[in-house]
């Protein structure tokens, strides 16, 4: 760990051991508004020794050994304050200018993970709902992979069930042909369809006949018409996530109909394990802990009445595939919170069966809404497009626009990729930036703000970084093995907080919390105002303080556009 607070507690931790009298004493070293970092922990172990807090501060202190990393000094009722030496932050610093991965360690036990997101549905359209858990998922997909993980990404798409006979033979009527899809109203087919079903009893029979067809998945025609509906939409999924620029492609899908044919086995486990029960002609799991509105057990259905499987019996049997057959032990559902009983209870009963057990485990990376100004849940009614496919190209849009405004020198082809990259990263930051499990208010001017905590601002941050270089005319790569002076407060605080970039990652995959990350980023960029503002830089007053704070502002350039990267966010180098 090169974050020199991190440093600082594992070395104070003996001195603390040593007062206490026992092991595992936690120093609780903070950053400080006094001094560099201040530890707390003299406070509660007074407490249990029951002894004045000054004087314990004062044991650690002499207890502890720093040398050449920092100085102590008790302040208060019993906090001890932190003083680096310039020297040693330095030093971690060149390590980490160093590293590709400046300063982020990898992860101490590599794990395989399944990172189920997105999840869309064939034949209907996405909505903003999907935009919050396709982001959310793209960012933890390349921080575990940043950190060493192997990851696997998964799109579990609603594939299967009853909707499937009328939509197949509405492609029936329409003579096999699907056409085109309408990408300015993907949901018109299963319109359409749903039309018909509701208007014809004739055809509503057809439907009928042929969901038994499909899921004898005997009929090869049958097959054949449904493979092309799915087909038809993983085209348009595809579509909007190259928009997006999310890593997620077709290849990724596995959708519920993948697990069908594993279900009956799976019920058999069930049942060999003791745990399947009948319930009013249902077969059904009774999984502890989870009571109806009227306060009685609440089961959870793996076999309908009529013999029909539905959504928990694919997850369950979804949760054996990714830990028997991908050996995941990380299992990690980004869906929106309104499933959460849903899938407790199907985590509950794989737990039950034996499948769900340490070291596998799962996370419900929930999320809440998206709401309009009127702060109603999202709807192309309030006035927004609440199509996807509409908003990213709305976000692109308008990011051209802020482009054409403030850069019209740009040629029209730079004008439109930087215009993409500030509408895309907008959106993306807007959403990443607030605590997923709050609802948040979709508001353009915000997000595309050059000011505050908002993509454009961190953008354009590190495009300023990136023109420094170009003024001074220094190539940035020939300032990467420079030990910095640090000797100006404005240098050290900078130091400080690059060297806090491996933590704010940890945490931020800790709590699988993406705003955590995005916070850190802003305090970064803000840190590096202040120095830019008080320590000239190009017109620094010898050339080895020069090439020091390029050496800083490289480092702080690189920081912000690999933390843009892990949100998947494009850093330009000129804006
Ligand atoms: N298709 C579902 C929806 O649109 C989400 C599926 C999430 N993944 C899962 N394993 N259940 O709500």
């Amino acid at each position: 760990m090169a974050d020199p607070l991190v440093s600082v507690a594992s070395l104070l931790a003996p001195a603390f051991e040593r007062v206490a009298g026992r092991p595992g004493v936690d120093p609780v070293v903070r950053p400080s508004d006094r001094a560099h970092a201040q530890a707390n922990g003299a406070l509660p172990l007074a407490k249990e020794l029951g002894r004045n807090p000054r004087d314990v501060a004062n044991d650690v202190v002499a207890a502890a050994d720093l040398a050449g990393v920092a100085e102590l000094e008790v302040a208060g009722p019993g906090f001890i304050n932190v003083t680096f030496s310039p020297a040693f932050v330095a030093a971690q610093l060149a390590t980490v200018a160093a590293e590709a991965h400046v300063g982020v360690q990898s992860a101490a036990t590599p794990e395989v993970a399944v990172v189920d997101y997105s999840a869309p549905n064939v034949a209907k359209e996405m909505h903003v709902g999907h935009l919050r858990t396709t982001l959310i998922g793209d960012a933890l997909v390349r921080m575990l992979d940043f950190v060493g993980h192997t990851v696997i990404r998964e799109n579990h798409i609603g594939d299967w069930g009853t909707p499937f006979g009328m939509l197949i033979e509405h492609v029936v009527d329409l003579g096999g042909e699907l056409g085109e899809i309408d990408l300015t109203d993907p949901g018109a087919f299963y319109k359409q369809a749903r039309a018909k079903f509701d208007a014809s009893d004739e055809f509503k029979e057809r439907a009928r006949a042929r969901v038994a067809l499909l899921q004898s998945r005997t009929d090869p025609a049958t097959m054949d018409l449904w493979q092309r509906l799915v087909d038809q939409s993983a085209d348009y999924f595809d579509v909007v996530y190259g928009r997006l620029g999310v890593l997620l492609t077709r290849d990724d899908i596995v959708g519920e109909s993948y697990y069908q044919p594993m279900m009956p086995a799976m019920l058999d486990r069930l049942d060999r394990a003791g745990l399947l029960q009948e319930s009013d002609g249902a077969k059904v799991v009774w999984v502890p802990g989870f009571k109806n509105r009227e306060g009685e057990p609440l089961p959870l259905i793996v076999q309908a009445r009529t013999g029909g499987f539905n959504y928990a019996t694919s997850d369950i049997t979804c949760v054996i595939d990714r830990v028997e057959r991908l050996h995941a032990t990380l299992l990690v559902y980004c869906i929106g919170t309104p499933q959460s009983q849903h899938l407790q209870m199907v985590w509950k009963a794989a737990e039950m069966l034996g499948v769900l057990v340490p070291p596998a485990r799962a996370v419900h990376v929930n999320n809440g809404n998206v709401l309009g100004e009127d702060r109603k849940i999202l709807k192309s009614r309030s006035g927004e497009p609440a199509m996807l496919l509409d908003l990213v190209d709305a976000a692109i849009a308008r990011g051209r626009a802020i482009v054409a405004e403030r850069s019209p020198e740009l040629a029209e082809a730079e004008r439109d990729e930087l215009g993409r990259q500030i509408g895309i990263g907008a959106l993306k930051y807007a959403e990443l930036s607030t605590d997923r499990i709050k609802d948040y208010v979709f508001d353009w001017d915000r997000m595309l703000s050059f000011e505050g905590n908002t993509a454009p601002y961190l953008q354009y941050a590190h495009a300023r970084i990136r023109s420094i270089f170009r003024r001074a005319e220094v190539e940035p790569a020939s300032v990467r093995s420079v030990v910095p002076s640090l000797d100006a407060p404005e240098e050290l605080a900078l130091a400080l907080k690059l060297l806090a970039f491996d933590g704010a990652v940890a945490e931020t995959l800790e709590k699988f919390a993406t705003h955590r990350l995005c916070t850190y980023l802003f305090e970064l960029a803000q840190t590096f105002t202040s120095f830019y503002d008080a320590c000239p830089v190009t017109r620094a007053e010898t050339d080895e303080l020069r090439t020091s704070r390029l050496a800083l502002a490289d480092l702080t350039a690189r920081v912000l556009s690999t933390g843009l990267g892990l949100l998947g966010i494009e850093s330009p180098d000129r804006m």
